[in-house]
């Protein structure tokens, strides 16, 4: 079971049982074989009696295998697996929520393929694009959807274009995808010239917090405003390359792996680990060698030790209130209660002291702040003072030397740990027993107030609507031609489907 051990497992699957299992069951597998093309008509239904990887679907080489993987005991997740390793590449990415191992899910293929939940209706589908003829999965691991016309073949859908959490060899990773570690707390995208990778530390389900950035070093071809937004590829001579013309140009930019130029052979794959790493790995055979480490530094990943936690070099990980420490035999464990999403107002949005008390540390830093903006204050009680008084501030980091303020608008992550007694951290703590009290504060007058806020809303609202419909019908009697005109240029997309008539009065509205 080496093999798993080397490659950090999503935690999902993290069991050598499950793996011996799978195993077993790729073995009877290898001989039913599962088939190279699904043709329309195709259906499957998860076998109860499978307790790991169920193949569906299998690509020339046998190396990969699209199929359900059972995840959670009970979930399953539409993969396609890395066979010799056993290594999800893709995964379907299903909404409202994974589907169960069980009957009431089907996967069918009529044109767009489909996973649905007799109860829940539609989980997941190719259906933003063309209806296609058949779906093929290539010996690269990209799950294509092709449209025959006689010889001809085109893609109308692949998974190359919705990566999961990794990047496999000669895959284009553009700047509309994103890369979303498993646990969804941690995303790689590109920006204009740079990639980078960025958290969600505030729980609000979008990762925004930048905190690792690696710009184009443009050393052999510059990045030219205007001339399109860049991509990324993992080549087969060991590097991550950034281009923006076209993968076969000249690359503005080389993050090269260990073996570089050193013509191994095997396979390459780059993914978003869910400490929020970005890691490299090459498919030697036998298994995934570490190649490449956006990282390298413990204490530099985004949150190593939890919240409140302080990370020094090693890494080694103690608590920013040093009267805890975090079990080290329990790698969930966390320092103080992590603090729920929001922020430290109260619900009418004005701030409340007695809702938080103060943590203050001597000798902290913050990770990553190169990435983060700062004020400059005269001193370290009007830094402090300048966070205390504003309730979407959680904490502050004061450099007593440079006058730097930097101030946390989200709930306190891993800090660092340094020998100067000149940096200053003042955190604070959410106090859960005077939210509680405030929330009982609120009461009845308050609800009423809130109540009344509502209506009030909806009664804009629908006055708006009113306004928009008059505005619209007016429009459409004086304008036949013109709107005709604008439908004809209106963008294709998944927005086409908005067409309906208050979307397109906004729309004209705006023209006007
Ligand atoms: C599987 O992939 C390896 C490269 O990782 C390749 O050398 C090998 O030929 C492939 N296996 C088959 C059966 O094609
Ligand atoms: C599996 O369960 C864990 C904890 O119960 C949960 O956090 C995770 O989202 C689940 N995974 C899936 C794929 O549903
Ligand atoms: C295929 O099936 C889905 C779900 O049942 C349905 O929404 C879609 O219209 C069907 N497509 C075709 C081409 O029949
Ligand atoms: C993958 O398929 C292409 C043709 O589609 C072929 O040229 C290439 O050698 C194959 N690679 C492997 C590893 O089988
Ligand atoms: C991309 O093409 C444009 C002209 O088409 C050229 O000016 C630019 O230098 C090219 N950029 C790269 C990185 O090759
Ligand atoms: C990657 O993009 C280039 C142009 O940018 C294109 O020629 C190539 O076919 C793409 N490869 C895949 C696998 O989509
Ligand atoms: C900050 O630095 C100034 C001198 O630069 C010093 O007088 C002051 O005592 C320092 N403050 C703290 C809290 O160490
Ligand atoms: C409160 O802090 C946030 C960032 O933490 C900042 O954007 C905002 O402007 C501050 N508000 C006031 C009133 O200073």
């Amino acid at each position: 079971m080496g093999k798993l051990a080397v490659i950090n497992s999503p935690p999902t699957r993290s069991h050598s049982s499950a793996a011996q299992l799978l195993l077993v069951s790729l073995f009877f597998s290898s001989l039913a074989a599962g088939q190279t093309e699904l043709r329309p008509g195709f259906q499957a239904t998860p076998d109860g009696s499978i307790s790991s990887f169920q193949p569906i679907l299998k690509d020339p080489s046998g190396n990969f295998s699209l199929g359900f993987l059972r995840v959670n005991s009970s979930q399953l997740a539409l993969s396609v697996l890395h066979l010799p390793s056993l290594q999800p590449i893709w995964a379907a990415n299903p909404t409202p929520a994974s589907p169960s191992w069980s009957d009431r899910t089907r996967l069918s293929f009529n044109g767009t393929l489909v996973l649905s939940d007799s109860r829940r209706g539609i989980l997941w589908s190719t259906s933003q694009t063309d209806p296609g003829d058949a779906v093929v999965l290539l010996n690269t691991s990209n799950l294509q959807l092709v449209k025959r016309n006689g010889a001809v073949s085109v893609t109308v859908w692949q998974s190359f274009d919705f990566p999961a959490d990794t990047l496999a060899e000669g895959q284009n990773f553009s700047s509309a995808a994103s890369l979303v570690a498993s646990g969804g707390r941690y995303a790689m995208r590109l920006g204009d010239d740079f990639m980078a990778l960025y958290a969600d530390f505030d729980g609000d389900g979008a990762a925004d917090r930048i905190y690792w950035k690696h710009k184009a070093l443009e050393a052999r071809a510059d990045v030219v405003p205007g001339q399109g937004p860049i991509h990324a590829r993992v080549e087969p001579e060991g590097f991550l390359g950034l281009y923006q013309n076209g993968t076969g140009s000249t690359p503005v930019d080389v993050q090269s792996f260990n073996s570089f130029r050193r013509r191994v052979s095997g396979f390459y794959i780059v993914r978003v680990e869910p400490d929020g790493n970005l890691k490299g790995y090459n498919w030697d055979g036998a298994n995934w060698v570490l190649e490449y480490q956006a990282i390298p530094d413990g204490c530099s990943l985004p949150d190593p030790c939890g919240s409140y936690g302080l990370c020094r070099p090693g890494p080694t990980c103690s608590c920013l209130d040093s009267g805890t420490e975090p079990d080290s035999n329990q790698p969930t464990s966390q320092c103080l209660p992590a603090p729920t999403a929001g922020n430290l107002c109260n619900r009418i949005g004005l701030e409340n002291v007695d809702n938080f008390r103060v943590l203050r540390r001597i000798g902290v830093d913050l990770p990553f702040k190169e990435l983060t903006s700062y004020i400059t204050t005269p001193s370290l009680g009007e830094c402090e003072g300048s966070c205390e008084r504003n309730c979407t501030c959680w904490g502050a980091v004061y450099n007593n030397a440079s006058g730097f303020c930097y101030m946390l608008d989200y709930p306190i992550q891993t800090m660092l740990g340094v020998n100067d007694d000149s940096k200053f951290g003042y955190f604070k703590i959410r106090n859960e027993v005077a939210s509680k009290v405030d929330e009982k504060k609120m009461g009845s007058g308050a609800r009423v107030g809130l109540v009344f806020l509502c209506l009030s809303v909806l009664v804009l609202v629908g006055a708006v609507g009113v306004v928009c419909v008059r505005a619209w019908k007016k429009h459409r009697r004086g304008r036949n031609r013109i709107l005709e005109e604008q439908e004809g240029v209106s963008a294709p997309g998944p927005y086409k489907d908005l067409g309906s008539d208050s979307f397109r009065s906004i729309e004209m509205g705006e023209r006007r």
